[in-house]
């Protein structure tokens, strides 16, 4: 019998899902880096809490997870805001007031939210993951893309998120 390749039929593999896998939509990659690693890392971290929400499996637990996934978002969200926010007043960054109304209108969707799942409406949060990972993606390709060539990682707090988290909380007091 002649030699020939084995294709990737045959080797069950299908087609659409090539040697790298399927694209998955909490993959961080590389054209998403704003070239900072602290703030990178936030991104990616949300990235990842969108993949856990999205998994959480439906069993006695289901409830608490949710809950606290909720308040991980919500001390995500203030510190990697803060962080961002920090650095572009710093440097004077001119689209500062644009980018700040952008992240308060984020953080009040997730509040409500948030809001509505712990008042009863368990639905409510079925379709958080994807809201997180299409707004995520569409923030940093344009708002955050547009700060790349005005800060550096020296104008950055990069201590870590929950740092940040807590300093917004007395921000808030
Ligand atoms: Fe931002
Ligand atoms: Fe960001």
């Amino acid at each position: 019998m002649p030699h020939r390749m084995v294709t990737d039929h045959e080797r069950g593999v299908s087609v659409e899902q090539n040697s790298h896998g399927p694209a998955s939509i909490f993959e961080f990659t590389p054209d998403m880096s704003v070239g900072i690693m602290s703030i990178d890392a936030d991104h990616m971290a949300f990235f990842e809490l969108a993949k856990l929400i999205a998994e959480i499996p439906n069993d006695e637990n289901r409830n608490s997870i949710v809950l606290s996934s909720l308040a991980i978002l919500d001390e995500y969200v203030d510190g990697h805001f803060l962080r961002e926010e920090k650095a572009m007043r710093k440097v004077n960054y001119p689209h500062l007031a644009g980018h700040h109304l952008k992240h308060n209108q984020f953080r009040a969707r997730i509040r409500a939210i948030g809001d509505v799942y712990r008042e009863g409406t368990l639905s409510a949060v079925d379709d958080l993951h994807s809201l997180v990972v299409q707004w995520l993606r569409g923030h940093i390709a344009t708002e955050d893309n547009r700060y790349k060539n005005w800060l550096t990682s020296s104008v950055v707090d990069d201590r870590p998120l929950v740092y940040l988290a807590i300093e917004a909380e007395d921000f808030k007091n």
